[in-house]
């Protein structure tokens, strides 16, 4: 695995391999790499001729005050566990590379980057948009892999390809998980103890609500007002939102909608923590 650290270099490097035919996957990162990156990276692997993983936290997507100077940091280990998984490339630019100067020019998806995450934090999905953008526009064409783990973020990058045509098919991965349910995430290193005992409540509140639905609950409404008794029971865990939407657009569902999505965010203790899980409803007669 070679780390590469400028765009130019990186651009030469993909351009020479696609040249000789070869295939690209790309696994954006902002690092502190758990088995969660690294699903994405060994199927990236297992799909393309060269894995180009990234790592680089994106200051555009934090807002003042969220995490973005404790946001958890380990290049050695990223570097050895990014090689573990198939990595080829590890493209690691310090922020002045990325961004020389402040950047003029923004990135914003409409409808599907509003309502959840978008309405709770709602510079996210610019800042999320702008880099991967940029991203693209440095790997050029290329299988782009990205986890179910923040379900809006996937549907949101989709969505951003194929409205600017960018050379780049986005593949989905499903979300990973520690053995008592919590799913794998960076900021998972904030909880201790107790919090990150109660932690585990966001999944087995998701869990109770997909098997109402499984069981042939269709009206929406309580199958959320469910989700939320699990989690109230659980002192520790403060609610942000639960939604049960349409999984293509993260509406309220129609009638005709059978594909759901179930989607969590809480805060519990110092981490804010999201989850999500899909759902068959069955059709209404
Ligand atoms: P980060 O949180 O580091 O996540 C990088 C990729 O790993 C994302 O596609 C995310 O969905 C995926 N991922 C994280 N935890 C996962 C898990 N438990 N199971 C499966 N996949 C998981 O998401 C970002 O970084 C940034 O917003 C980024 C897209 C890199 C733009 O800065």
């Amino acid at each position: 695995m070679e780390i590469v650290r400028t765009i130019p270099s990186l651009r030469r490097m993909l351009d020479a391999h696609r040249c000789a035919g070869g295939t690209v996957g790309l696994v954006p990162t902002m690092g502190y790499l758990h088995e969660g990156h690294q699903s994405l990276m060994e199927r990236s692997a297992a799909e393309t001729d060269l894995t180009v993983s990234t790592v680089f936290v994106n200051p555009l997507q934090f807002a003042p005050g969220e995490d973005l100077d404790a946001y958890p940091s380990d290049p050695d280990g990223d570097a050895s566990t990014a090689e573990a998984a198939g990595t080829d490339l590890l493209f690691m630019p310090e922020g002045q590379e990325m961004y020389p100067t402040p950047p003029q020019t923004t990135v914003t998806v409409g409808a599907i980057a509003e309502p959840l995450e978008g309405a709770s934090r709602p510079t996210f999905f610019a800042g999320v948009a702008t880099v991967v953008a940029k991203l693209f526009a440095i790997a050029g064409p290329c299988r782009a892999y990205f986890g179910e783990k923040d379900f809006q973020q996937l549907l949101v990058v989709r969505q951003l390809a194929h409205d600017l045509s960018l050379p780049v098919a986005v593949v989905g991965c499903a979300i990973v998980r520690e053995p008592d349910g919590l799913a794998m995430s960076s900021r998972n290193a904030y909880l201790q103890g107790a919090d990150r005992a109660a932690a585990s409540v966001l999944q087995r509140a998701l869990l109770h609500g997909a098997a109402l639905v499984d069981a042939g609950e269709t009206d929406v409404d309580v199958v959320r007002q469910a989700i939320e008794g699990v989690v109230g029971a659980e002192p520790r865990a403060d609610l942000d939102y639960v939604a049960v939407v349409a999984a293509a657009t993260l509406l309220p569902p129609g009638p005709d909608v059978t594909e759901l999505r179930l989607l969590i965010a809480a805060q519990v203790g110092p981490a804010r923590l999201i989850d999500n899980i899909g759902a068959t409803r069955t059709a209404a007669s």
